[in-house]
């Protein structure tokens, strides 16, 4: 790090249209929240700065689905989010919102700049229009058929089942989400920030000055939409909700949410300022101020190109000085994901454990998704805890205050001679805290938890080497000594622990009656006097038992029952046949003599079936589902007189059937016990 005389953070503004999640947390807010705790302890001059994002085609769908306004949905959200954030210890200096006047006139003026100086293309292009709605159709609004993979829901802007970007344009059978009805084109204006010529003017080089210190995910983001070449983006939209466009015959138009978005930062910045005597210039315009974003992955493009290419082409402003961008947190294997309600909702995990924000901090931290998606289960949840935090940092913490109140009545004893292992176990805590340092300043937070964690064990190892339980039958002098150096280790512990566990070392700080101390101290081996007095401890830490994570288990468990049930899609009924069409068909129960996978093919299994009437051979396509080996000698309804047809070469006569579910998984359709081969089904 440089020497910057101020730290701007800044964490990715989370919409005000759902509750936060675990995998919010781990992405933008809680590795934030660790570093500025650090630089705060450091003593170092820190604005964080967070709000939450009120605009954008989400929250207006969201609000015509439950028949209230998008100012309803965005109140509901932003309280709830604000105190999920404040409860859970995500300590931001302003916790502001886009739908704030002061957001509005701070993103209309910086719009109005950037006009005037003539950076914005200006064009007219044909766009979807919902003629029933009399309204232009932002690309969230249409949906239609995916032209890669063919799913019918995908959206104007991505098909969210494979992943493809698309263009309102390319949909097949678009369709309106407002009335339903097919869109017509119509022509719009709008204004479009011209990306391809930044690229090549400074963005490009840039980026590439960036590419030692920025991380690799980060960076190789960054150089793949540079590498396929920017092109000009619209940053305004047809919409009613947002930023109204500050331009004679604009209406009905607003900015694009991921124009003003970014610029929520600025706008809470000047809230900020205002609410504490700082000038909010000094963070954002002055060279000796540092800007870093937090964000998850999936903002880097807006946060490391188009945000920096507006702050640049207004003129005025800093650029980011890094982004670290985490990758995503999976939660037991599979995709967070709010639709499907597969998540851990933070404000629940409150009301389940209350008072444990720090567990749920530290698993996330050691688990935190820096370089790859990461999996967050339940069961490391309770390990961590049990294992690290109750039996490494707990454990040493405890002993330590235990053993003081035991001997000494809670009264820091004085140390005397110092031994090689006690001088060399002080050295430790200072050679702890430089690899802390490193670690936290180059955003590797999962290393640092670990390092820190490092000092508890450095605390048990001393005590088990020292052993003052036995020692004080004999040498009452030495564990003056030892519980002293035990005592400076704690408190040392009070200090790393900090930016990680704060909930914790509040705790920690009033079992050893202490005030906050700062950063630095924590290399030094005097933090406690002799003769101070500490409190009665309680524990730190209490394990968690088998029931509580079954408990939470359980519920995700329901969540995906209750998903599955109701994403069930039943196939529309086919026309009606007579009886006698029915009749025509020969249905039998068979067994299965013998099973082998056809070679080269994935779905296709060779059949000898026993119909009663004869062995016959049938090819079928279950193999995804079932393994040949495990189906022989099981019992099947058999199609017998469907006319043989050659599947890769292998003649098959018949058919058996299977029943297919939701997920197109196929299950064998059979009598309810075994009957005899060649029985009719009718
Ligand atoms: O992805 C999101 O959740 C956005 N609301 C992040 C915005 S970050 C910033 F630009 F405001
Ligand atoms: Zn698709």
């Amino acid at each position: 790090m440089k020497n910057p005389k101020r730290h701007l953070i800044t964490s990715a503004l989370p919409y005000a249209n759902g509750p936060l999640h675990l995998g919010h947390i781990a992405g933008a807010y809680l590795p934030a929240d660790i570093y500025v705790r650090y630089l705060k302890l450091k003593g170092e001059d820190v604005a964080f700065i967070c709000g939450s994002d009120e605009h954008g085609v989400p929250i207006t769908l969201r609000a015509r689905k439950e028949g209230v306004s998008p100012q309803d949905i965005v109140d509901t959200y932003h309280e709830m989010i604000k105190k999920a954030f404040a409860e859970f210890g995500i300590a931001f200096d302003i916790y502001h919102r886009t739908s704030d006047s002061l957001h509005h006139e701070t993103a209309s003026d910086f719009f109005k700049t950037m006009y005037e100086k003539g950076e914005f293309i200006e064009r007219e292009e044909d766009q979807f229009f919902d003629e029933q709605e009399q309204q232009f159709l932002a690309d969230r609004y249409i949906v239609g058929t995916c032209p890669k993979c063919e799913y019918e829901e995908a959206y104007g802007d991505q098909c969210e089942k494979c992943g493809t970007s698309l263009s309102p344009k390319e949909l097949i059978n678009p369709k309106s989400k407002l009335s339903g009805n097919v869109p017509v084109l119509k022509t719009t204006k709008h204004w479009y920030l011209d990306l391809e010529k930044y690229q090549n003017e400074w963005l490009e080089k840039w980026i590439d000055g960036h590419k030692k210190d920025w991380k690799s995910n980060v960076y190789g983001q960054c150089k793949s939409w540079l590498n396929s070449g920017l092109q000009a983006r619209a940053v305004t939209r047809d919409l009613d909700w947002g930023v109204p466009v500050p331009l004679e015959g604009a209406d009905r138009k607003v900015l694009y949410v991921w124009f003003d978005a970014p610029i929520g930062y600025i706008s809470a910045t000047k809230a900020w300022a205002q609410q504490n005597g700082k000038d909010w210039k000094d963070y954002w315009q002055s060279e000796d101020s540092r800007l870093i974003h937090f964000i998850g992955k999936d903002n880097i493009v807006f946060h490391c190109l188009i945000f920096p290419a507006m702050l640049k082409a207004h003129g005025d402003y800093i650029l980011p000085e890094n982004v670290p961008a985490n990758e995503f947190l999976n939660l037991e294997g599979d995709k967070l994901s709010t639709s499907r309600n597969w998540a851990v909702w933070i404000h629940e995990y409150l009301l389940d454990f209350p008072d444990k924000q720090d567990v749920l901090r530290y698993t996330i931290c050691a688990n935190s998704p820096e370089q790859k998606d990461n999996d967050f289960t339940w069961k490391d949840f309770q390990t961590r805890n049990n294992s690290e935090l109750v039996a490494i940092f707990g454990n040493f913490v405890n002993r330590t205050l235990v053993l003081t109140q035991k001997y000494y009545e809670g009264k820091v004893p004085a140390r005397g001679e110092l031994t090689n292992f006690d001088k060399k176990t002080l050295t430790e805590i200072s050679v702890i805290k430089g690899n802390l340092e490193k670690s936290i300043e180059n955003f590797r937070f999962r290393e640092a938890v670990k390092i820190a964690m490092d000092l508890a064990r450095l605390g048990n190892k001393y005590l088990a080497d020292t052993e003052p339980w036995k020692v004080i039958k004999t040498d009452e002098e030495r564990v003056k000594t030892i519980m002293n150096i035990s005592i400076q280790i704690t408190a040392a512990l009070s200090i790393i622990m900090e930016p990680f566990l704060p909930f914790t070392t509040e705790k920690l700080r009033n079992f050893l009656n202490i005030e906050k101390l700062s950063w630095d101290l924590a290399g030094k081996s005097d933090l406690i006097d002799a003769g101070h007095i500490i409190n009665k401890p309680e524990l730190l830490f209490d394990k968690i038992e088998d029931e509580e994570i079954e408990k939470q288990i359980q519920k995700l468990m329901d969540s995906k029952k209750a998903n599955e049930a109701e994403n069930v899609k039943v196939e529309p009924a086919k026309n009606n046949i007579s009886y006698d069409d029915f009749v025509k068909m020969d249905i039998r129960t068979g067994i299965i003599l013998e099973a082998e996978q056809v070679p080269k093919t994935d779905k296709l299994i060779k059949l000898k079936i026993d119909t009663g009437i004869d062995h016959r051979t049938v090819v079928s396509g279950i193999a995804v589902d079932h393994k040949p080996e495990d189906i022989i000698g099981k019992q099947v309804s058999v199609l017998v007189n469907l006319e043989p047809r050659k599947i890769r070469g292998i003649e098959s006569q018949g058919m058996i059937l299977m029943a297919e579910d939701a997920s197109g998984k196929l299950y064998f359709v059979i009598p309810e016990e075994k009957i005899s081969s060649g029985s009719v089904i009718k």
